[in-house]
């Protein structure tokens, strides 16, 4: 798989941990960051897989962002993409090349608080100024909107009296580095089927 980061990178740390402990049956081939200080593309260096900055600069409109992003993920045997803290939308092209086979984690339960500018420490502070008992997360198919695409897993997590949005977003963040190798291993084992906007798990226990 290719994976998508802009940020600190822990579910690409996630992800290839489940790797080494044979939770994944997957390769990392490439990681790919349009923020060039992004810690996800250090972790990708220090671990031997190769680490790409793109420059939004370079590659101004989504769609000559994504025509080179095709082109580094032919060049290195790319089938399946994750996103992993990626903060651009992915260009029509790019679904299309990738059908099916882009997935995204979002800290929330969709579609409730998602969406463009629904990152970070946003996403748990709106939970809680609505007053939330429960949050959680979601793993989903990507389409050409902002964590719209149909869903693939997801996972409550209780909110406490006591919470703060950084509190909230690390019992999240707990959930998240569990449940998104999960279901990569779920595409890994070609037991997802896709109608429409559901999403079916075979062999379920
Ligand atoms: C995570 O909360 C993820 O759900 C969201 O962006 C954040 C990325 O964190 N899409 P990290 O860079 O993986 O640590």
């Amino acid at each position: 798989m290719g994976v998508l980061a802009s940020g600190r990178g822990s579910n690409l740390r996630a992800i290839v941990e489940a790797i080494d402990q044979g939770r994944l049956n997957a390769q990392v081939r490439v990681v790919v960051s349009n923020k060039a200080q992004a810690g996800a593309l250090d972790f990708a260096r220090q671990r031997g897989v190769p680490a790409i900055f793109l420059s939004p600069e370079e590659y101004p409109s989504p769609e000559t962002f994504d025509q080179k992003l095709l082109q580094v993920f032919e060049a290195h045997g790319v089938d399946f993409v994750a996103l992993a803290g990626y903060l651009k939308l992915i260009s029509p092209a790019m679904i299309a090349r990738y059908r099916n086979r882009i997935v995204n984690i979002h800290p929330a339960l969709l579609p409730s608080f998602g969406g463009k500018g629904m990152y970070g420490l946003r996403v748990h502070e709106a939970v809680l100024d609505y007053g939330c008992k429960v949050t959680g997360v979601t793993v989903h198919i990507v389409d050409e909107q902002y964590d719209h695409g149909p869903v693939v897993l997801q996972r409550c997590v209780e909110v406490r009296d006591d919470d703060t949005p950084e509190t909230l977003a690390e019992r999240v963040l707990r959930i998240e580095h569990q449940i998104y190798a999960e279901a990569l291993q779920l595409f890994a084992e070609g037991r997802v089927k896709v109608v429409g906007r559901r999403v079916f798990i075979e062999n379920r226990r």
